[in-house]
């Protein structure tokens, strides 16, 4: 799946109350007072004696939301008030809605710009009317799954397994030349144990499990194109939204917009390699909370990525976008001597222009996984929000890193862990600090090469 323009979310207020008889009471009366809804309220344990709050709103006018702020402030119990809103400059500590914990990811699924069974007119299946109700069909799945499901199953057709098997055919061939080798790695045990391959469309279920298994990512049915932000946020809980319905048998190798062959040739295998997937996280995470202006530009970074990316292998370049993987022609096309190639620069490439219709004039080449993670992160630092997040993946929620207590608390897990890493070493053979200075050395010089497989004859116009 892909990502593109924004769209409205909800508006919510982060706060702590000092735990005291009755206070809670008080604090509500306030949003009474200001005439303002509550769609959901949340507690968690804060510091001693303090308990924090996460209370969705009602859309309501700014006004609305900066008198509430004003009298939460104003409340002797209440303290680090916070506003997560689109309404911008609401209250100075105001930053854009984002999900804190995994099931509010069900918020999205229906929040789709274009639905899976609408059909431009210049679309394989636009007159094909049983294409077009299997469609509305199987994107049915995606509008009702909310966290916690078990993933929807396709029964696909004898035709879709057809479809399948020619893109799966033509693309195979490319991969061992043109495919980055982290991709040619994982590809085979996605055969051994997703059931890859020409005879039949794997299923997100077993695909999802699998990535779970290697590095904790996750797959969920999406009805079509999310917002940027909404695309991306979900990539902080290393969730990736899939599309599950196939292109139309009567043009197997075009598509011209995200379908399964995209999503289960394009984008998975990477997933599965321990540090693209952390690069992906990055993205997801510097996305929580971003403005406006830094959506787009780390969709850009997406874009030029994920989707469009080429990396150094040695001495020869190769792709790792899922755009080129899925794409016969352009993957040929990406590593000729046709286009541009030159350094991944997060903050040149984030205000780059890129067409959407055509080929790629331009292509960024990242020196590895590993170094394009640690550029973005460095990048993200730039970005305006006024606090750091991390995500928890034993709870699945985003940790808002904003107070002492939240920060030793974090501090005491990362020396459990450097702990459990030392006595770790002292039972390894060769665990010589040295040993794991130079092994931190060589990986942060590390350069790796990524190539690309191809899929389509005629270039996908969208937004993959
Ligand atoms: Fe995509």
């Amino acid at each position: 799946m892909g990502a593109s323009a924004d769209a409205t979310t909800p508006i919510s207020l982060l706060f702590s109350v000092v735990d005291r008889p009755g206070v809670l009471e008080g604090v509500l009366a306030r949003f009474r007072a200001c005439d303002i809804n509550l769609v959901s309220i949340e507690s968690r344990p804060g510091k001693e004696g303090v308990y924090d709050f996460f209370v969705d709103l009602e859309p309501v006018a700014p006004n609305r939301i900066e008198q509430a702020v004003q009298m939460l402030r104003s409340h002797d119990a209440v303290t680090d008030v916070k506003t997560l809103t689109h309404e911008a400059n609401t209250a100075t500590t105001s930053v854009p809605w984002f999900p804190r914990k995994i099931r509010d990811l069900d918020t999205f699924a229906e929040k789709v710009l274009s639905y899976g069974e609408d059909l431009d007119a210049d679309h394989p299946g636009f007159t094909d009317a049983a294409y077009r109700e299997r469609r509305a069909h199987i994107t049915e799945n995606a509008r009702r799954y909310r966290t916690g499901m078990p993933l929807p199953h396709v029964e696909y057709t004898p035709e879709e397994h057809k479809t399948w098997g020619m893109v799966w055919k033509e693309l195979s061939q490319l991969y061992p030349t043109h495919a980055c080798r982290e991709y040619n790695y994982v590809l085979p045990l996605l055969v051994q144990n997703c059931h890859f391959g020409p005879d039949r469309v794997p299923q997100i279920a077993d695909v999802s499990s699998f990535l779970r298994d290697c590095t904790g990512w996750t797959l969920r049915p999406v009805m079509g194109l999310l917002s940027s932000r909404d695309f991306l946020n979900a990539f902080a809980f290393r969730v990736f939204h899939s599309t599950q319905y196939i292109r139309h048998a009567s043009s197997p190798l075009y598509t011209p917009e995200p379908d399964c062959c995209h999503e289960l040739l394009g984008h998975i295998p990477l997933f599965a390699d321990p540090d693209f997937a952390d690069f992906s996280h990055e993205i997801g995470l510097a996305s929580l909370g971003a403005s406006d202006e830094e959506i787009e530009r780390l969709a850009t970074i997406y874009w030029f990525t994920v989707e469009f990316g080429l990396c150094k292998q040695g001495t020869e370049v190769r792709a790792y976008g899922a755009g080129l993987l899925s794409s016969f022609g352009e993957l040929s096309y990406a590593l000729s001597d046709k286009p541009q190639r030159v350094p991944f620069e997060p903050s040149k490439t984030a205000v780059t222009a890129y067409p959407i219709t055509e080929y790629q004039p331009l292509y960024y080449v990242a020196e590895s996984f590993h170094h394009m993670k640690e550029q973005v992160r460095e990048y993200a630092r730039t970005f305006q929000r006024p606090f750091a997040v991390r995500y928890n993946a034993l709870s699945q929620n985003i940790e808002i890193l904003d107070n002492r207590d939240v920060l030793l608390r974090y501090a005491n897990g990362i020396r459990g862990d450097l702990m459990n890493l030392i006595a770790a070493l002292g039972k390894t053979p060769h665990s010589d600090p040295a040993d794991l200075l130079a092994a931190h050395r060589a990986t942060a010089t590390e350069t790796t090469a990524t190539g690309t497989a191809a899929a389509t004859e005629t270039e996908p116009t969208h937004r993959r």
